[in-house]
């Protein structure tokens, strides 16, 4: 293919992906599956790595979010962003509607009724067409530029669906749908990391995030509701904006009506008033806004909001009942989480009996005991919390809860880590977290087992087939063939698989133990740099963080993780069953002077450290191992050897000194 072919297929891509982005996320109606859009996704992506210099801009590759930035740049809007007057009954609309009408002097005024929902507003401008930049509101003059990041919202278009020529700037609200914000707070729970207090926070942290990578993975879409400025002619009525707005690719809400009355806009705010619980977004009211652009000029703005639009603001839903005990859940990351259970009360469309306390020092905070009279409100109307305690209803028999020091489950000791809020059980094969352990160890980054899915490791733990990790290793085909929906042949495949992930390089390993903090980057840092898992559980903190990549809050998890007697026993059972410890030398090993040989390190060498030589080793297609046997080819001996020297010479295994040892590597 030459560069004219490329261009010419590239576009293409571009203009069928964002065709079927606009059909699935605006218009909620896919032409194509998941996997067909994933490999239209792929081909485009693998065309620009080749000709990097056909990247443009708005390419659909760029929403997956591109390089972390260093700040925020500022962008002053166009036109000032306001706000808007709050009115909270029907008597304070009916005031905003006499004097909407007083000021037009009684000619005949439309509205158009939005929903308010909770998020964050932003500004964005298309120059030609084409996604230039966009920003939050910040003091309504000037924003923060997060082009980057608005860009992974795949509801905003990169490119309008119609030309419109010069400058267009669009205004809208981001959000996180209630599905997601309750997600991302369970996550961030078991994380032990701060909670966002609403979706509008959630969105407003996912959007301001430096590095857009971990905006595009926090499912954030947008309303339009407005246009800030244009240039060229526009549609009269603030009604067909929003129609046009949709035309050109934008996601404009269904619910949007217009009546011909106040009274008509009123009810039918009082009837999302009932019905907003339904939604899978949370609004905090209705927006009632003239139609007429030109009477919206008319009617002008304050310095602080437009005269010719308010906010009907819906009460925050809030109930008092009590709280009859707490309890303790031990999440999947071992993190404990105290939940209250409490007497069954009505609140924002469910039932509510329960409400995570999240940590012991909210608990203080807040001074919660068992028995109190207590408010709760739902954290996006999804989410029940106890807002705070009525002390004054104290009978004198209320418990002050104190937090187990053992883990409820196992009854492991539990820990706290230095600037963390939660107390976690460190036990790697406690019960409570034994299913997502055995998950994250099969997985794909992990030890990659095919076959091994949820439904397996499901049934291996009802028939209490496996207490932890190593046990995978000690299945044999006829007790997989005993599970249920399984056949001889899967049984004898994922036999295979399983004794297949022995041969797995030592980062899938490392990875797969799930170590707190440690993902498949640090996985793979700490095994080139500590070359088998042996070496890294003896790894001081100060080791760790030697190593660039290597932060103190990863170097504090992993000690602590091989502190562990518990994680030693698995781990060494792991060893017994055969798993490989050792970073695998590179394929092209077997061809290298040294490969097949295995070398023992002891005593100090002097002219160069312990890494250094296993690196040197390695590099030739060696390997070392922590202890000596038969098969030891050669103990290196340096100052002070140990009893490893002692025991060569017992099986005759060849000794090097550090000069033989020298000489030896520069034959090679
Ligand atoms: S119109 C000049 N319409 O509510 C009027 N705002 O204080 C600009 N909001 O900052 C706002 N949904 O973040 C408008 N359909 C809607 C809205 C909406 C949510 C937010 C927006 C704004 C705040 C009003």
């Amino acid at each position: 293919m030459d560069v004219e072919q490329a261009k010419k297929r590239i576009d293409e891509l571009r203009e069928l992906i964002e065709y079927h982005n606009y059909r699935y996320y605006v218009l909620d109606d896919p032409e194509i599956t998941d996997a067909e859009f994933d490999a239209l996704m792929r081909e485009l992506m693998a065309l620009e790595e080749q000709w990097p210099e056909l990247v443009t801009p708005d390419s659909p590759s760029q929403r997956v979010g591109g390089k972390p930035r260093e700040g925020f740049a500022t962008i002053r809007h166009v036109v000032p962003m306001l706000s808007l007057a709050n009115v909270f009954d029907a008597g304070e609309l009916a005031e905003f509607g006499r004097r909407v009408e007083a000021a037009l002097q009684g000619r005949e005024v439309a509205y158009v009724v939005e929903l308010k929902v909770d998020g964050l507003a932003v500004s964005i401008q298309y120059e030609d067409g084409v996604f230039a930049r966009g920003a939050t509101r910040g003091d309504g003059e000037i924003g923060e530029d997060i082009s980057p990041n608005l860009k992974t919202i795949r509801t905003i278009p990169l490119r309008l669906r119609h030309p419109v020529p010069g400058l267009l700037e669009v205004r809208g609200e981001v959000f996180m749908s209630k599905e997601s914000f309750a997600r991302l707070n369970e996550r961030r729970e078991e994380a032990g990391q701060p909670l966002f207090a609403n979706p509008r926070n959630a969105a407003a942290g996912s959007l301001r995030q430096l590095d857009p990578k971990v905006t595009a993975h926090r499912q954030l879409d947008i309303y339009v509701y407005g246009v800030g400025y244009h240039e060229g002619t526009a549609p009269e009525t603030h009604a067909k904006v929003l129609a046009w707005l949709a035309e050109l690719g934008f996601h404009v809400n269904e619910h949007i009506r217009r009546f011909t009355s106040l009274n008509e806009a009123l009810a039918y705010c009082e009837e999302w008033e009932e019905k907003r619980f339904e939604l899978p977004y949370a609004i905090d009211g209705m927006v009632i806004k003239v139609d007429s652009l030109a009477q919206q000029e008319q009617l002008g703005a304050t310095l602080k909001s437009p005269r010719w639009a308010v906010a009907y603001k819906f009460p925050a839903e809030q109930a008092e009942t009590t709280v009859e005990d707490i309890i303790i859940r031990v999440g999947r990351t071992g993190v404990l989480t105290p939940t209250a259970l409490l007497t069954p009360v009505s609140l924002a469309g469910t039932t509510v009996s329960k409400a995570s306390l999240h940590n012991e020092d909210i608990i203080r905070e807040r001074d919660i005991r068992i028995g109190d009279r207590v408010i709760v409100h739902k954290a996006g109307e999804v989410i029940p919390e106890i807002v705070r305690s009525l002390p004054e209803k104290r009978s004198g028999g209320e418990i002050v809860f104190r937090m187990p020091d053992i883990c409820p489950v196992c009854g492991t000791g539990v820990v706290r880590l230095e600037g963390e809020a939660a107390r976690r059980c460190p036990n790697i094969a406690c019960p409570a977290r034994l299913r997502e352990n055995l998950l994250h160890f099969v997985s794909r980054n992990g030890m990659d087992i095919m076959g091994a899915g949820p439904a397996l490791i499901d049934q291996l733990l009802e028939r209490e087939m496996v207490r932890d990790v190593a046990d995978l290793y000690r299945l044999t085909v006829e007790d997989l063939a005993s599970l249920e929906r399984m056949g001889e042949k899967s049984a004898r495949k994922i036999h295979e698989a399983i004794a297949g992930s022995k041969e797995n390089d030592l980062w899938r390993l490392i990875f797969g133990l799930g170590i707190r903090h440690v993902g498949e980057k640090a996985a793979k840092t700490l095994a080139s740099r500590f070359l088998s898992l042996e070496r890294l559980m003896e790894a001081s903190i100060e080791e760790l963080t030697a190593i660039p990549e290597i932060g103190p809050k990863i170097a504090e998890s992993v000690t602590e993780f091989f502190s562990r007697v518990q994680n030693r026993r698995v781990i060494a059972r792991l060893i017994e069953a055969g798993v490989n410890t050792r970073r695998q030398a590179p394929a092209e090993a077997r061809d290298l002077p040294l490969s097949d040989k295995t070398f023992v390190l002891t005593g100090t060498l002097t002219e160069m450290t312990r890494q250094e030589a296993m690196e040197v080793i390695e590099s030739l297609g060696g390997k070392v191992a922590s202890s000596v046997s038969k098969k030891t080819d050669f103990v290196v001996a340096g100052e002070n050897p140990g009893s490893k020297l002692q025991k060569a010479r017992e099986l005759g295994v060849k000794v090097l000194d550090e000069n033989e040892f020298k000489q030896l590597i520069a034959n090679h």
